[in-house]
């Protein structure tokens, strides 16, 4: 028998709703908590047993329904109805008045124009819609622009998200961030567990956004400030920010300024750069916005951005610290990276200690030394870099930068790159190489395995647990249980994510093969147009001939240098026998490919005459794997006939039955995709 809940508990569930919801709201929004974390754990855990018991009573805005379940795969599209714009540009205070001018332009009343200036969040902009009755329903990414992911699961974690609004239906747009104080706190962590800190703010939000599993996003911690809204009575941007901190969003400080006092839209900005590094969240500029509704409307917008709002951006800001000294990093393919080590510096609200100099050419360009004074410069949304160094203050002892002779990992003797920009180690065993391969290889937009940090990469490599990224498939609980700071529960759940991920798609299973340039862009342009890995290898194999080559080049947006580095890395897989260990180790998911498209592949019959400029051999063989057929003499079935040097009678009879004549790159070209298809057809580069 099912008991339902009487009046008495249903109350009792309320009042626990209403009390945790409240606490939440004073702690997450308005940073004012009115119940300690004991009392508000007590409650919490009263209302799951509540809730538990009476599942009728669990509703989608009860504390308890922040975290759900993990998404099975990546994450849905989502079509924005009404597209998600992103904001035109200006950096100086002239260009401030000749947007004013511009607007005054197109309005009625040009003396009476209001705007707003609210700070520039830097962090991830999201949408939100609110249901008919009020609940949280769903969220999106901006993605791109028209197309965002639905990230519904992650944003109802965060806890300045309101899962329930008075009014009904509402779209809310605002800028998903990671406070300065969090940001500072985990990357402590990080640091600490031995993983790489989070370069900012705004990548650890990203990061968080995007985690597969909403517990992930839960534990980052981040924000919503939110910024827009749509679908209530408003009369301007304004009123629409005051209503958002009404229902119980975090919104900025605004400034609302009319036409004859445009000008001090400057010192507003000025205040807001000054104030910027005592703000809870990172800005990187102020976003000036025609309050009233109707001019918004007037004005439009172009493809990207409104007409009707633009951003000023704040000027990457600098300042000076002392290089301590430096590491050499060895990447995943051998490249030495000179990273420098610094006198911690705050920079904008980010402390930064650490700072890539690229490559030894930079070195070189800086002129830089152990114990310089140099320049660091942030802009907020990218990495820090060097940007110069103060002569005037280097010391006596300054130490130079030399280019190390051996790898600081293996000690095997560097290699110089043709180029001369890079240095590299080329021992592929060297433990340097294999853990930042392994790190690479579990990242998330590869094989994106929870848990696995830089540390554990590090302790499986130097324990001689894994050579080859794929032996982690290998590994058991027992193997991990003896690693630092591994237990039960977190090697069972380590074994449990690796093995999740032994079914890989074709486009990730390609990243993970650590070929220099075959990135994101080109395993999903590979994935695309080839059947499997097979019909691949059997493309490529033909590269002795510069066939193969040829071939993937044609691929529309894979240019040459990208098609012969994969060509020579798959080449390299093949030559060491390395593939049949990758087949062995992981499942490979293949895209569904359009029918048509496979059954044209086998559709064609060429005939060869002439003399070609490889062996007659290699260019049949050619034919033959990518799925078509070749004719011994020219008949009605033929389809073409490829021409070499001094063709024979064949030439002639196929001008007789009109049967198109290519030459050799012609048929390249068209070996490297399926003969017929629209759609197939604009993947031609002819
Ligand atoms: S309004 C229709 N207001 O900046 C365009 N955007 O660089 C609506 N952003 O994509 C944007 N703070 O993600 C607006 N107060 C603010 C903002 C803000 C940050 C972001 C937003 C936008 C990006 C453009």
């Amino acid at each position: 028998m099912t008991m339902t809940a009487d009046k008495s508990i249903t109350k009792q569930v309320e009042e626990l709703k209403a009390r945790l919801n409240a606490a939440g709201v004073a702690y997450y929004i308005d940073s004012k908590p009115i119940m300690s974390d004991a009392l508000y754990d007590e409650l919490y855990q009263k209302l799951v047993l509540f809730e538990r018991a009476y599942p009728e009573l669990v509703t989608p805005d009860s504390p308890t329904q922040r975290v759900g379940a993990p998404a099975s795969e990546g994450f849905k599209k989502i079509h924005h109805g009404t597209p998600m714009l992103s904001l035109d540009n200006i950096f100086d205070l002239k260009e401030t008045l000749a947007f004013h001018a511009r607007i005054q332009r197109s309005a009625a009343n040009p003396d009476s124009i209001v705007y707003t200036a609210e700070p520039k969040f830097d962090g991830l902009a999201v949408k939100i819609q609110y249901d008919a009755d009020g609940f949280f329903e769903s969220a999106s990414t901006r993605g791109d622009g028209l197309i965002g992911e639905d990230v519904t699961a992650n944003v109802r974690t965060i806890r300045s998200v309101p899962l329930k609004v008075i009014g009904g239906a509402l779209t809310v747009t605002g800028e998903v961030v990671m406070e300065k104080a969090t940001f500072a706190r985990l990357n402590a962590q990080r640091v600490a567990a031995g993983d790489s800190p989070w370069a900012t703010p705004r990548h650890a939000a990203a990061g968080g956004l995007k985690q597969l599993d909403p517990r992930d996003t839960a534990a980052r911690c981040l924000d919503f400030y939110a910024y827009g809204m749509e679908n209530r009575e408003m009369s301007g941007q304004y009123q629409a920010l005051k209503t958002l901190g009404d229902l119980g969003f975090k919104t900025s400080r605004t400034l609302a300024v009319s036409t004859g006092s445009v000008k001090i839209i400057g010192p507003f900005i000025k205040t807001m750069h000054e104030e910027r590094q005592t703000l809870p969240v990172e800005i990187d500029g102020v976003v000036i916005k025609v309050d009233n509704l109707d001019l918004q409307k007037k004005l439009g917008a172009t493809s990207h951005a409104p007409r009707w709002a633009t951003a000023y951006k704040f000027p990457a800001e600098e300042k000076t610290t002392l290089l301590r000294g430096v590491d050499f990093q060895v990447g995943r393919s051998g490249t030495i990276t000179p990273v420098a080590l610094l006198e911690p510096v705050s920079i904008g609200g980010t402390t930064i200690s650490r700072v890539s100099l690229h490559n030894f050419d930079q070195v070189e360009r800086l002129d830089v030394q152990i114990g310089d004074t140099v320049c660091v410069r942030r802009a907020a949304d990218v990495i820090p870099e060097i940007t110069g160094v103060d002569l005037s203050k280097r010391p006596a002892d300054a130490a130079p930068l030399n280019r190390p002779k051996v790898c600081p990992e293996c000690g095997t003797t560097l290699a110089k790159e043709e180029d001369a920009v890079a240095i590299r180690c080329p021992n592929s065993a060297c433990p340097g190489r294999r853990i930042a391969w392994l790190q690479h290889f579990v990242r998330r937009d590869v094989y994106n395995i929870d848990g696995f940090g830089e540390k554990l990469a590090e302790m499986l490599v130097k324990r001689a647990l894994v050579e080859e990224p794929y032996d982690i498939f290998k590994l058991t609980e027992a193997d991990l249980l003896g690693l630092d700071g591994i237990g039960e529960k977190s090697a069972a759940k380590l074994v449990a994510a690796i093995q999740s991920r032994r079914i890989i798609n074709f486009e990730r299973f390609l990243m993970g093969l650590n070929i220099p340039l075959l990135g994101h862009h080109a395993s999903k342009l590979i994935a695309k147009n080839f059947i499997d890995i097979l019909d691949l290898m059997g493309v490529v194999k033909t590269i002795p001939s510069s066939f193969g080559i040829i071939r993937l080049a044609s691929i529309e947006g894979l240019g040459n240098a990208v098609a012969e580095s994969i060509g020579q890395g798959l080449l390299a897989l093949e030559a060491a026998e390395k593939l049949p260990r990758w087949l062995a180790a992981v499942k490979i998911r293949y895209p569904q490919k359009p029918k048509a498209k496979v059954k044209a592949r086998h559709s064609k019959t060429y005939v060869i005459t002439g003399t070609l400029s490889e062996p007659r051999k290699e260019i049949e063989g050619a034919i033959i794997r990518s799925g078509c057929i070749v004719g011994g003499s020219v008949s009605k079935q033929t389809d073409f006939l490829v021409c070499g040097d001094k063709p024979g009678s064949k030439k002639a009879k196929a001008e007789k039955l009109g049967i198109p004549i290519i030459t050799e790159q012609q048929l390249m070209v068209q070996l490297s995709i399926p003969p017929t298809g629209p759609e197939t057809k604009r993947l031609v580069k002819l």
